[in-house]
């Protein structure tokens, strides 16, 4: 097990939140190191690491802070994405609530690196506990000296805003949450450009999710070296993976990038529930393409999930058990996207709705073999082709689903009616 703990060892300390707690274990060391250092070496110290984004998508996150332009004559802005809306996704909510100081020390650092004085963190609306730790968090540092002006006389000072968002799924997107904090509606921008060269305000801005700005502290003190030593080459240090569905004890467990599925669910997990056996799994949030038993010993890192034809996205891992309807499974994520679609693409906005529809009449034994081809060719338009990912984020798990498990859809079908007698639509309104 490596040394590292993003959700630290001391954590079932009811005080864990504090600054008192933080700075026992060290907290704020790093902060103190880092303005001692030119900001170019930060930057180069996160480059050499190998720090992959933790909200998603994976980009080198040194090679992110290296696009603003320092000199720029507008303000810098530094965004943490603390949106986590993701099904499956639920590690950046314990990271705010249990040790906020970490995220607020990443986001200190990275501030001085980028030459940004004003931070925001976009907290999603339903994480008001959140909200109001990081609220006192922020509070803790400013009286510590290490927020506000000339920070522990360096010369250098930032501040850090909390902003709450309303709910809206897309607001984790970066540029519609770039449009949230503005007071628009959450709807993505088309890039280029991309928010290092025109962000908020139009302004240069990084834009970074709670745990990858959580894993800088640890880079700075313990050195890049140590950081890239832990993983796999490419896919470097720790990655806080969230277990759920089918699984004996799910939670969240912070391991080496690059552990298989099978450790995960079975040395982590204790296995699956109810003495079942595994069907599919989801693994990275609700938006990445399902794989299968076959695949239980694939390493979970961002480039092993992508040639499997899938991604790491969140690394929220969801297990379905071999009893669960995929169908339904297929119904419930084509509601989500449905409702959450900013509704500027057609192919997001009509596809997530027919996609929704047609599993509908699939679940109420009204579904037609022919579906099944309608259904692939709606995922073939929706994939890279709209001005954000979520329509890809909905249509990539629905195709694996028919393309991956189609005999148990086609059945089905025939049947009329769910094989596992999951007949229950939920919150279907259509
Ligand atoms: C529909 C959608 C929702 C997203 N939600 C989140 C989110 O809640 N949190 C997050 O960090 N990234 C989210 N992302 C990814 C962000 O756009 C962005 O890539 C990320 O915040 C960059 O941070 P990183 O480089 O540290 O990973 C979302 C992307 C899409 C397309
Ligand atoms: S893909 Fe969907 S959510 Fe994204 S911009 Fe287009 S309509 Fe909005």
């Amino acid at each position: 097990m490596p040394e590292m703990r993003i959700i630290r060892s001391y954590i079932d300390r009811e005080d864990s939140h504090t600054i008192e707690s933080y700075m026992l274990a060290g907290g704020y060391t790093a902060l103190a190191k880092a303005l001692k250092l030119d900001p170019d070496e930060i930057i180069n110290t996160i480059k050499e690491s190998g720090l992959r984004g933790r909200g998603g998508a994976g980009f080198p996150t040194g090679v992110k802070w290296s696009f603003i332009d320092k000199e720029s004559k507008k303000p810098i802005y530094l965004c943490c994405n603390a949106d986590e809306s993701e099904p499956g996704s639920f590690k950046d909510r314990e990271i705010i609530e249990k040790d906020p100081h970490q995220m607020l020390e990443g986001i200190i650092i990275c501030c001085y690196a980028v030459n940004a004085r004003k931070s925001y963190i976009y907290i999603r609306g339903e994480m008001p506990r959140g909200a109001a730790i990081l609220e006192h968090a922020i509070e803790e540092a400013h009286d510590k000296g290490f927020l506000g002006d000339n920070i522990l006389g360096s010369g250098f000072g930032c501040e850090v805003i909390v902003f709450r968002g309303a709910g809206a799924y897309i607001c984790g997107e970066e540029t519609a949450l770039l449009e949230s904090i503005e007071g628009k509606n959450g709807e993505p921008r088309p890039k280029p450009p991309f928010p290092a060269q025109v962000g908020l305000f139009d302004c240069p801005t990084v834009v970074n999710n709670v745990e990858t700005l959580a894993c800088v502290p640890h880079i700075i003190n313990r050195g890049a070296e140590w950081f890239s030593s832990i993983g796999t080459p490419k896919n470097t240090g720790t990655k806080i993976y969230g277990l759920s569905g089918s699984i004996n004890r799910p939670g969240l467990y912070e391991l080496p990038l690059g552990t298989t599925i099978r450790e995960l669910i079975y040395e982590y997990g204790g296995g699956i529930s109810g003495g079942r056996e595994v069907k599919a799994i989801s693994p990275g949030g609700s938006s990445s393409a399902f794989l299968t038993k076959d695949d239980l010993d694939l390493p979970l890192d961002f480039d092993t999930m992508a040639k499997a034809g899938t991604m790491l996205g969140t690394a929220g891992v969801t297990v379905i058990d071999d009893r669960t309807s995929l169908a339904r499974v297929a119904q419930n994520l084509a509601h989500f996207y449905r409702d959450e679609s900013c509704g500027q693409c057609v192919q997001c906005r009509e596809g997530t709705w027919w996609l929704e529809k047609m599993f509908t009449k699939i679940l109420e034994g009204k579904g037609k073999m022919e579906y099944l081809d309608t259904i692939l060719d709606a995922c073939s338009q929706m994939r890279g082709t709209t001005i954000c990912a979520l329509a890809d984020g909905c249509a990539m798990p629905i195709e694996s689903i028919v393309r991956k498990f189609r005999p148990e859809i086609e059945e089905h079908i025939r049947l009329g009616k769910c094989p596992f007698g999951s007949e229950d639509l939920g919150d279907w309104d259509g």
